[in-house]
């Protein structure tokens, strides 16, 4: 993959670079920064060289029109405090004052131009649409750096189009994130222990597959649990569950039998009257659900105490560690307790441990932990998995 020092003296040159700065926002509040900061070792590289800089990025998924909500000011004001240096916000993605703006940049200067997906060519199905919407990004540059790792699964015009128009080469985070993952899957340390969590079995079907005829151990907690539970015949009261899973998770579960691969669920489940920080909750064994107190209308929001210490037993005992998803409802103290053990044993095992995911990445920081406790926080939740199912990344092909 070609990396940014192939690009040569970017001084004086107008370098676009997509950056990943779908941060989670609360009111208009950036609630976790990580994606902001991790931009910005490619930032002050080319500003260093004295490049004029033009970022991109989108924010959430608006619908191919602008929508305050998803404006990218805030993050334009988080990364100048952050840089201390200023970044211009450019209020419009193309047109004639964002041109007007890039053709006055001097040596060093930063801009950040609005939410690539107020646009919908940026993410439309049709390439045409989306080249000629690349055509207009790149009107007035000189390079293009990939450096959005979030989003290089995506056939987007601003991560797959641009970088075929403009000379291109991965910036800093692309090029740090690609050498973990290859950790991962090249020759990982042994024992070799996948952590998947969240609530969705069907966003996970793919790595799942792909993981368990390569890893040691896959431990598996979050909403998806109770369609594994399910699927071995217990009764989940209220809880998460998708139907139409039960029998992939029945092969996968005979798959992995076959293999040798351990599959580990949870023992225990802590469940609730309803969902709410106010619900009234009882741990439970995981092969009786329905006999707490609250009966068929039970909802199972986290894994218990005793799955958490066997989860992180496995955690202390691995290698290498990788780990999706939340064991639980993280964002309620009562709910909070299954994810903060999987990542404390993350933090004190002497194993390399990779936190993968926005969300996963946010949960960490969220429960009070630091990024320089664990070997690697990715920025890509679903870039990562993809990498780890064995999919072609459009945005890092281009870059081949
Ligand atoms: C992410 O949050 O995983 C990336 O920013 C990609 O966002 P998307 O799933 O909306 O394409």
């Amino acid at each position: 993959m070609r990396i940014i020092d192939t690009l040569g003296s970017l001084r004086a040159k107008t370098v676009i670079v997509r950056v990943d700065l779908n941060v989670p926002l609360s009111d208009g509040v950036i609630t976790d920064d990580g994606r902001i900061r991790a931009s910005l070792t490619t930032i002050r590289e080319l500003k260093d060289a004295g490049a004029k800089l033009v970022l991109i990025s989108h924010l959430g998924r608006p619908k191919g029109e602008p929508d305050p909500q998803y404006s990218l000011r805030p993050v334009a004001e988080r990364m100048a405090e952050l840089l201390g240096a200023p970044v211009e916000f450019v209020p419009e993605t193309i047109g004639d004052a964002a041109s007007a703006v890039i053709s006055g940049l001097s040596e060093g200067d930063i801009v950040l131009r609005e939410n690539l997906r107020f646009n919908a060519a940026e993410t439309s199905k049709n390439p045409d649409e989306r080249l000629a919407f690349a055509q207009r990004l790149a009107t007035g540059a000189d390079a293009f750096v990939s450096d959005g790792f979030g989003v290089v699964h995506r056939q987007q015009a601003s991560v797959f189009e641009l970088a075929q128009i403009l000379p291109s080469a991965a910036g800093r985070l692309v090029a740090a994130e690609l050498e973990v993952l290859q950790r991962l899957t090249v020759d990982p340390a042994r024992p070799y222990a996948v952590v998947l969590g969240g609530s969705k079995v069907s966003d996970k079907l793919g790595v799942i597959s792909h993981l368990i005829e390569r890893v040691d151990t896959l431990l598996i907690g979050g909403g998806m649990v109770f369609t594994f539970l399910k699927a071995q015949g217990h009764a989940v009261a209220s809880s998460l569950l998708e139907e139409d899973q039960l029998d992939t998770v029945r092969r996968y579960l005979a798959d992995a039998e076959r293999r040798g691969v351990q599959i580990v669920l949870p023992t225990d489940i802590v469940v609730a009257e309803k969902f709410g920080a106010d619900a009234a909750f009882e741990t439970v064994p995981a092969d009786a659900i329905e006999s707490s107190r609250f009966g068929a209308s039970g909802l199972g929001l986290d894994i218990g105490p005793q799955s958490a210490a066997a989860f992180a037993q496995v955690i202390a005992e691995s290698k290498t560690v990788f780990w999706n998803g939340p064991m639980g409802v993280f964002e309620i103290d009562a709910f909070a307790s299954g994810t903060r053990t999987v990542a404390q044993a993350l933090t004190d095992t002497s194993g390399f441990t990779v936190v993968g995911g926005g969300d996963s990445a946010a949960a960490v920081r969220a429960l009070g932990f630091s990024d320089d406790q664990f070997g690697h926080i990715s920025t890509g939740g679903g870039a990562s998995l993809e990498y780890l199912e064995g999919k072609t990344l459009p945005g890092l092909e281009v870059l081949a």
